[in-house]
């Protein structure tokens, strides 16, 4: 985790019993609705990367669209969608990727990113890192450097920021809950 934040931890919703019993679901709509809590998040999750070469921020569906969105258009960088299969109408590239139960598949148009491109990869949460380790590996199979990545709320027990460091990528989180 990296810096943490009362006042943004507080802009979190708590659904007990979500999607199922005994889940606690951490919810970010109501961050995303306070003004200045949403401005907090992207100004913080940008902060490392300020003045930096950042090329393509890629963003994982569907919340990451929101996150990534913002983020991208403060660093100035292109924006990637890396989306549920079936949903983008070019050529694309495609990686099967970890559910907690199950696996199902990821995909980007095959020019959203170029060889050679710096792109930070933008979620809302990282749980297990299933998702994000299958959006990691389906960047670097197009050639593109994968910068970072960085959440807004990190589960650390499921494991998933360690899975991506110890790929090599560094992760940047604002908030853990245990
Ligand atoms: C959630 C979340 C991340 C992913 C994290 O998305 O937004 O993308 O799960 O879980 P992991 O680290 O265990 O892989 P979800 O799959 O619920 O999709 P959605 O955003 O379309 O609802
Ligand atoms: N909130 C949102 N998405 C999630 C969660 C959660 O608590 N756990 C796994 N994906």
């Amino acid at each position: 985790m990296t810096p943490i934040s009362t006042n943004l931890i507080d802009a979190v919703r708590t659904i007990p019993d979500y999607p199922k019993p005994g889940v606690m679901f951490r919810d970010i709509t109501t961050l995303l609705g306070n003004a200045r809590a949403f401005r907090r998040t992207v100004d913080e999750l940008v902060q490392p990367w300020a003045g930096a070469k950042i090329d393509k921020v890629a963003g994982i569906e569907a919340r990451g669209f929101i996150v990534g969105g913002a983020v991208a258009h403060q660093l100035s960088a292109g924006f990637v969608p890396i989306r549920k299969k079936g949903k983008l109408p070019h050529q694309t590239v495609r990686m099967a990727y970890a559910l907690e139960y199950g696996q199902d598949e990821m995909e980007m148009h095959v020019d959203a990113v170029h060889a050679g491109e710096r792109v930070l990869l933008v979620d809302d949460l990282i749980a297990t890192g299933g998702t994000a380790e299958g959006a990691v590996k389906l960047l670097r199979q197009i050639g593109a450097i994968v910068e970072a990545a960085c959440f807004i709320v990190d589960l650390p027990e499921l494991g998933g920021a360690e899975k991506l460091r110890a790929m090599g990528v560094p992760v940047r989180t604002l908030m853990s809950f245990e």
